[in-house]
């Protein structure tokens, strides 16, 4: 079931996507820098919004995909998704709207998620992402979070994170 929960940062809330925010995923979604360096098809339009929802809604894309809205202003201007790609590795991925570029906002994201995962997945060890090679912006967040830079192939920059949250004490076996 789509269900993520809540979660807060000081400038944003990492909310469940709603059928509603349609028309602000095509806002920023349209966008053809935004979408430049993306590997899968972004919406260009409302309908492919819609038809974007509807496959969130269903569960068709996991639980954890969370749609990201500043924390003042009801509508989306971004997502991240920790995907469970099995019992010990998931992979992250994120996107902010073009006009909120360069303040630090997918950081702030990504810190909030990768903190819930430590304890909502404690025995998840390796994390894995990648990014277009010229996609600097995201090779950067990755960077910062102790991604390291594993393969380069074609045009994908591949990264992973080791990590050791099962000394969490959450962890029961
Ligand atoms: C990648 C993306 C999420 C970054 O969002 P953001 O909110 O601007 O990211 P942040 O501000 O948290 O961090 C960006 C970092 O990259 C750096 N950066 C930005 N452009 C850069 C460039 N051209 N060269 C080098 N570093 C760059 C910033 O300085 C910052 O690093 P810093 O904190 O050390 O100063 C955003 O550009 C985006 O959504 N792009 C389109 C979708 C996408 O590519 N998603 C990733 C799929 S792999």
């Amino acid at each position: 079931m789509y269900n993520p929960i809540n979660l807060q940062t000081s400038r944003l809330r990492l909310r469940p996507f709603v059928m509603l925010d349609a028309s602000a995923v095509f806002r920023y979604t349209s966008d053809a820098e935004f979408s430049k360096y993306l590997d899968y098809d972004a919406p260009s339009s409302e309908a492919d919004a819609i038809g974007f929802l509807r496959m969130v809604l269903a569960g068709e894309m996991g639980t954890n995909l969370w749609a990201i809205a500043l924390t003042n202003q009801p509508e989306v201007i971004g997502a991240i998704q920790f995907n469970i790609e099995s019992s010990e590795i998931a992979s992250l991925h994120y996107e902010i709207a073009r006009w909120l570029w360069g303040q630090g906002l997918a950081s702030e994201a990504v810190s909030a998620v990768l903190d819930w995962a430590k304890v909502a997945y404690p025995k998840i060890i390796e994390i894995h992402a990648d990014a277009h090679i010229a996609n600097a912006a995201s090779r950067r967040v990755l960077e910062k979070f102790g991604f390291k830079l594993i393969s380069i192939e074609d045009d994908s920059a591949y990264y992973m994170q080791s990590v050791s949250w099962s000394n969490n004490p959450d962890v029961t076996d």
